[in-house]
């Protein structure tokens, strides 16, 4: 069949709305109809060309939510009419990873999904005959789309699209990495530098699971108001204090239980580890750096029990956590509505990274 796509052409080259073709679901795969996806700063960095996994030409888009149109043979777990959130982190429920409580790191697609292949080793996309690559196993920027069935969430019907596509990537993250790989206890001092999409769904995170303190770090002072409006309690500019790490452990009187680095620089990697509390401290990085990038602390620091991690996809199962996070959103327990600040059909999707590179959106979601 024919479906309408945004397709990354080459490195650094806006995208190009054009037909494509699209094969069925084969045995163990999903077709979807895309109605929402969010744009992400991850799609912005495979179009820079700085990530060594990107292949062009290829469909980008890993935010969306839509509906089940048709199942390969053996699908069990959705039918048509389904709603579901496409995962980039699948969740097989086989692999030692799923078997293993400690990660949600599934590595059942890992190779084909890297190579922007589905799991048979082809793409089921193509454009005048050629192929066209899948991305992160998702590419939600086509109005249709095909996954593996254990790339597929299915969530409750009444879920409004245009909203709980950002549950597929940016509020997952955030919220999980509070909830599910930090576990912060009540009444525990958590901050968090960067207050952008990130940074916005871990302080409401941090609210959910009870913290006390909660503090934001930002050189951009507009960030305040909807900050505090997530649950933030204190803020510091960068720009303002002699000594961020310094300044955090004064206001916390002694350190962060919990650190959250949402920005992806390695600087600040350093700051949030540091800022940490002597003997219990534990830093999670959740940003990106540049590829090449390394942090770098005295190993002291570490020595002296502070903790150093990350967290991907928040440490969400995909299939298991994701339809709880939705039911947080329908039960009002999060808030994702004022997060969306901007939404524009597919022929307008590079305003939405015009706008995110501009530091204008917190999110873009194209709406099919
Ligand atoms: N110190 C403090 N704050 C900073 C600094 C800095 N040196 N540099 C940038 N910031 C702030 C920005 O002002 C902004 O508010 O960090 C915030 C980043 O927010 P966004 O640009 O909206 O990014 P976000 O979508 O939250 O993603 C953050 O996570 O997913 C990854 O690739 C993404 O690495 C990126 C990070
Ligand atoms: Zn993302």
């Amino acid at each position: 069949m024919k479906t309408r796509a945004a397709v990354a052409f080459g490195a650094g080259k806006p995208l190009e709305v054009v037909d494509v073709d699209l094969q069925g679901p084969k045995a163990g795969e999903v077709m979807i109809e895309l109605k929402a996806t969010g744009i992400c700063h991850t799609d912005a960095f495979t179009l820079s060309g700085d990530d060594p996994e990107g292949e062009f030409p290829a469909i980008l888009g890993h935010e969306g939510a839509g509906i089940v149109v048709e199942v390969g043979a053996g699908v069990t777990s959705v039918k048509p009419g389904d709603t579901v959130i496409p995962l980039y982190t699948p969740e097989c429920r086989g692999c030692e990873y799923c078997l293993n409580p400690k990660t949600n790191l599934c590595q059942a697609i890992r190779t084909t999904q890297g190579q922007g292949l589905m799991p048979d080793g082809t793409s089921r996309f193509s454009l005048d005959g050629q192929p066209l690559k899948h991305y992160m196993g998702c590419s939600t920027f086509a109005n249709h789309t095909v996954l593996p069935e254990i790339a597929v969430a299915k969530i409750r019907d009444d879920a409004p699209f245009d909203k709980v596509c950002y549950i597929g990537c940016g509020v997952t993250t955030g919220v999980g990495a509070v909830i599910f790989d930090a576990k912060v206890e009540p009444g525990s001092n958590v901050v968090v530098f960067g207050l952008g999409g990130i940074g916005l769904n871990v302080i409401q995170g941090a609210r959910i699971a009870g913290a006390n303190q909660i503090i934001g770090v930002d050189i951009n002072p507009s960030k305040v108001e909807l900050a505090r409006k997530f649950g933030m309690t204190g803020f510091i500019n960068p720009k303002e204090v002699p000594d961020v790490v310094e300044a955090i452990v004064e206001m916390t009187k002694g350190g962060a239980d919990y650190s959250f680095e949402c920005i992806g620089n390695v600087n600040t990697m350093r700051q949030a580890l540091e800022c940490c509390h002597k003997g219990w401290g534990e830093s999670i990085i959740i940003g990106v750096a540049g590829a090449g990038q390394e942090i770098s602390t005295r190993p002291f620091q570490l020595v002296t029990g502070r903790v150093w991690r990350g967290s991907a996809f928040g440490g969400a199962r995909g299939r298991t956590d994701v339809p709880k996070i939705v039911d947080w959103y329908m039960d009002g327990k999060i808030n994702i509505d004022d997060l969306i600040t901007h939404t524009m059909p597919l022929d307008d999707i590079n305003k939405g990274f015009d706008l995110m590179h501009a530091g204008e959106s917190i999110r873009s979601v194209v709406l099919y």
